[in-house]
């Protein structure tokens, strides 16, 4: 039977360089670059770029990245066989054929998918990522028990990230909090013979307590956006990082909402997705 401890020597055994728990930086689209990513995989986390449907760019970061990594010394990090990093795409907006040569040039330990229009999408996209680059693995990040459940039976990955209500960036505009959710579609995946896959808990965690929670609940390992919103590898407009540190009472200064995709111009977001932002009071 599948333990969260043997779901972390699994995920160990293709990211030898990981520390225990391990820990994840989000693909945040636009924000998480090579610098970031290379800094959070060097200091024995997982790093994730997150892909704005440019592919030059991703391949220009890629290399950056490439050259970061064989300046280390880390002899884990240099043993690897894959890009010690991981590549996030959102499955709406990207067209598996464009993302396929990316991945066979560059093998990152991890492809993240996320947000696909509907979840039978991501079975398709799995298998061209897989015959592209057979050591690398794929996640996928849901939002729900349901999106747990159909990806689990129908595209198998290498492991769910369940993505709580507290999340920043986009998600469900209905959810739960991870403290709920991870073990409701734990309990959900076990009634259904599904335990080989690892599960992976995000959304509102901060610190050591917040991961220490999520691994109580059953998740072998926790993915973090926000967190490094604050850090200095990430690409974000200095305002708004103040922005991110000086929020206090998040729950009360934020909503989701589709408000923020709505202001941008036509909302290209699937139905499900909102993001949070600060609460405006337009009346
Ligand atoms: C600014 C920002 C941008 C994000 N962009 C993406 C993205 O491009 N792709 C993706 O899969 N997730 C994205 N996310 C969501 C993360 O994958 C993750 O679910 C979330 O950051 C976890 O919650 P936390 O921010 O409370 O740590 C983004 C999150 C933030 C904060």
């Amino acid at each position: 039977m599948a333990s969260r401890n043997n779901w972390a020597t699994e995920l160990r055994s293709y990211l030898p360089w990981t520390k225990s728990p391990l820990l994840i930086s989000a693909p945040m689209g636009g924000f998480a670059w090579s610098t970031l990513a290379t800094s959070v995989s060097l200091a024995g986390g997982l790093g994730l770029i997150g892909c704005l449907n440019d592919m030059s760019q991703l391949s220009t970061q890629l290399t950056q990245a490439r050259s970061t990594f064989a300046s280390s010394s880390n002899p884990s990090i240099q043993a690897s066989k894959t890009l010690p990093l991981g590549i996030g795409f959102l499955a709406f907006i990207c067209k598996a054929e464009d993302v396929v040569p990316m991945i066979k040039e560059f093998k990152p330990a991890v492809v993240w998918l996320f947000a696909a229009k509907r979840l039978g999408d991501y079975k398709g996209w799995i298998e061209a990522l897989r015959s592209a680059s057979p050591e690398t693995k794929v996640w996928v990040q849901v939002g729900n028990v349901e999106g747990a459940l159909h990806v689990a039976k129908d595209a198998r990955p290498d492991a769910i990230c369940l993505q709580g209500a507290d999340a920043g960036g986009h998600g469900f505009e209905k959810g739960a909090g991870v403290i709920s959710l991870v073990p409701e579609a734990a309990d959900a995946l076990k009634r259904e013979g599904c335990v080989d896959i690892p599960l992976l808990a995000s959304g509102g965690i901060v610190d050591g307590r917040g991961v220490a929670a999520a691994l109580a609940l059953g998740a072998a390992g926790v993915a973090m956006g926000t967190r490094f919103l604050a850090s200095k590898e990430v690409s974000i407009h200095p305002v708004a990082q103040a922005a991110v540190i000086e929020a206090e009472d998040g729950g009360q200064v934020t909503k989701r909402s589709k408000l923020f995709d709505q202001l941008k111009g036509p909302n290209i977001w699937p139905e499900a997705y909102a993001m949070p932002g600060y609460e405006v009071d337009l009346s």
